[in-house]
């Protein structure tokens, strides 16, 4: 049997963040659907966030309470705080995700607060996630570069990971948030965590604003990484990281995986059409070249 891949789709949070035009909550709860049909499994789906800082996730709760909850689908939702948490359990999510980063930065930005006092926050979030039965995530950003710092030691990026780790978080998806990172320094980033941290608890969250994503997650197979987050129709990028597009298009990672004999359970015709929808609803063209090759009634698939 061939070696499975976890996915994780980002798209409804990370890829509609970012958008300048309003959704409605039918056209996100859509979308969703249309993930799960095509047998995505685990969905970032939206964040509670502080809707002045990011107004397109307003609406978050009732997005949660009309996802289809099908069967072996795990939703997770951003929450950068107790507030948030408390909004997230309230809608029923079961699992959350923390947010931090390698960058001071970039985490004032973001979040309003440096590295250690954001630590702080994500105990408390994560120790009341956990007393309630929550799985929580946690995520570091600018691992492979900072838009405002440019450089982040590897060294500083295991520091957070570890830490976000030894607090509770099962698992700890490395971001690189503007997609600077290439296959060489996504090795040195993965070697300095993977010293701390087994290969198996994280995960590559990869932008593909210079197009490096596929081949960063082709670094990060051979060191062992085994779950890997997109975006459908590579929709996406961080209100707060100037010049970040996009994470890598689901359909081309699906492509990638089943093209290198592994299983990601993802009907990617399917998902393809989930990918159109969005775009449509969007007005916009696809990011994924995979979806653009297939699209039109080719038959070409992956082997
Ligand atoms: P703050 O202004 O420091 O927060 O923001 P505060 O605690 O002082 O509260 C200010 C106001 O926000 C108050 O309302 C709070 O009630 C409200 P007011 O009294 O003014 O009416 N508030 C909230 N409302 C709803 N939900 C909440 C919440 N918390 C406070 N949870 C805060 C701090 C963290 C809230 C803010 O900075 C924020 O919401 N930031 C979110 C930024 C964000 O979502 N960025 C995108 C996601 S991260 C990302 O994309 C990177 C990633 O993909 C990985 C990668 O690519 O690298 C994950
Ligand atoms: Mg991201």
């Amino acid at each position: 049997m061939n070696e499975f891949i976890k996915i994780v789709e980002v798209g409804p949070r990370d890829g509609l963040q970012n958008e300048q035009q309003p959704i409605d909550v039918d056209t996100k709860v859509g979308l969703v659907e249309r993930l799960v049909a095509a047998g995505v499994t685990h969905i970032e789906a939206t964040s509670f966030v502080s809707p002045k800082w990011v107004p397109q996730m307003a609406g978050s709760a009732e997005v949660m309470r009309c996802v289809p909850r099908a069967a072996g689908v795990h939703y997770s939702a951003l929450a950068p705080n107790l507030k948030g948490l408390e909004a997230a359990m309230a809608a029923g999510c079961e699992e959350v995700a923390v947010f931090g980063a390698a960058s001071e930065s970039f985490s004032q930005r973001n979040i309003n607060c440096s590295v250690r006092e954001s630590l702080e926050r994500f105990r408390s979030v994560i120790e009341v996630a956990r007393e309630n039965k929550l799985r929580v995530r946690g995520y570091v950003s600018c691992v492979l570069g900072c838009p405002y710092e440019g450089q982040i030691a590897p060294e500083k990026v295991a520091e957070v990971a570890v830490i976000m780790s030894e607090m509770g978080c099962y698992e700890i998806s490395l971001g690189d948030t503007i997609g600077r990172g290439n296959p060489n320094t996504t090795r040195l980033v993965l070697e300095a965590c993977i010293r701390r941290i087994p290969a198996a608890q994280l995960a590559g969250h990869y932008h593909d604003t210079y197009s490096m994503a596929v081949a960063n997650i082709v670094a990060s197979l051979e060191m062992g990484v085994r779950t890997f987050d997109s975006s459908v129709s590579g929709l996406g990028g961080c209100p707060y990281a100037l010049g970040a597009s996009g994470n890598v298009a689901t359909e081309d990672v699906v492509y990638l995986l089943q093209s290198l004999g592994y299983d990601t359970g993802i009907d990617l015709q399917k998902l393809i059409e989930a990918g159109s929808f969005i775009s449509s609803a969007l007005s916009r063209e696809t990011s994924s070249r995979v979806a653009r090759a297939m699209s039109g009634g080719a038959t070409h698939r992956a082997t």
